[in-house]
């Protein structure tokens, strides 16, 4: 995937570690030096990928049910809508760019949650253009909490190498393992095939291919390589 930046290794390993998803807001509203910058990212992933993203503030509709309740999401007033059209990389390009917008909102000081189950869905489909999917959306904002690190599945379940392992590789794992999935499912595996890093499905599920772009995305802003996701 393009844009994945070699620079600042060391930081963006203390963002990934600080991420956690952060289901209740305080209302503070997202101020608008904050918005300009949410916004410009939109726009530039837009480009980039071909996706439909789109920032929405202050509108509670998005969440104002007694599923999002019952999900224990509390004053979500802002969210990115994920969608595009019908292609089959949508869900992993969705999954890739949604989480590269996540890191750079808990840069700002804002904390996210990925939410495919626990929203207004028909609220948000009148949101879409023509023929667009709608993938998941991500609440932003500021949390009455940071949230809490979430449990991994054992370590060689996730991550497979032999020999000499190389440090890129090994701080890629890392932030994969931190990456949030669906459920906490973690249906993940990454290889180190002679240099060459590769990441499958380890069990069909739902949502699993949004999975894989948000795992793809954590390997390679942290390592700085590229990672080639088999099979999906
Ligand atoms: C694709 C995706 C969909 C998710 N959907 C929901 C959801 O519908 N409701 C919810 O409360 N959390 C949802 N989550 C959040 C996960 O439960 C959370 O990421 C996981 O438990 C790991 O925790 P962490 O994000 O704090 O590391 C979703 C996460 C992902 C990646």
């Amino acid at each position: 995937m393009p844009g994945t930046g070699k620079g600042s290794k060391m930081d963006i390993m203390q963002v990934i570690q600080a991420r956690h998803s952060v289901r209740a807001y305080t209302g503070r509203e997202i101020e608008p030096e904050r918005r300009q910058q949410l916004d410009r990212l939109v726009q530039q992933y837009n480009a980039e990928s071909g996706l439909h993203l789109q920032m929405r503030y202050d509108d509670p509709s998005g969440f104002d049910s007694r599923l999002a309740h019952y999900g224990s999401f509390r004053n979500v007033d802002n969210y990115l809508v994920l969608a595009g059209t019908k292609a089959p990389d949508l869900e992993t390009k969705c999954g890739y760019y949604g989480e590269k917008f996540v890191l750079e909102a808990q840069k700002m000081g804002l904390n996210t949650c990925w939410v495919v189950l626990t929203f207004q869905k028909a609220a948000v489909r009148k949101l879409l253009a023509e023929g667009d999917r709608l993938v998941a959306v991500i609440a932003v904002g500021y949390g009455t909490t940071q949230g809490v690190p979430h449990k991994s599945k054992p370590r060689q379940r996730l991550i497979q190498c032999k020999g000499e392992v190389p440090e890129w590789f090994v701080r890629g794992a890392e932030a994969a393992i931190l990456a949030p999935t669906a459920m906490n499912q973690q249906k993940f595996q990454i290889r180190l095939e002679g240099d060459e890093p590769t990441l499958r499905v380890s069990g069909l599920g739902p949502y699993t291919r949004i999975d894989l772009g948000i795992v793809q995305c954590h390997f390679e802003v942290a390592s700085g390589h590229t990672i080639r996701i088999v099979g999906a």
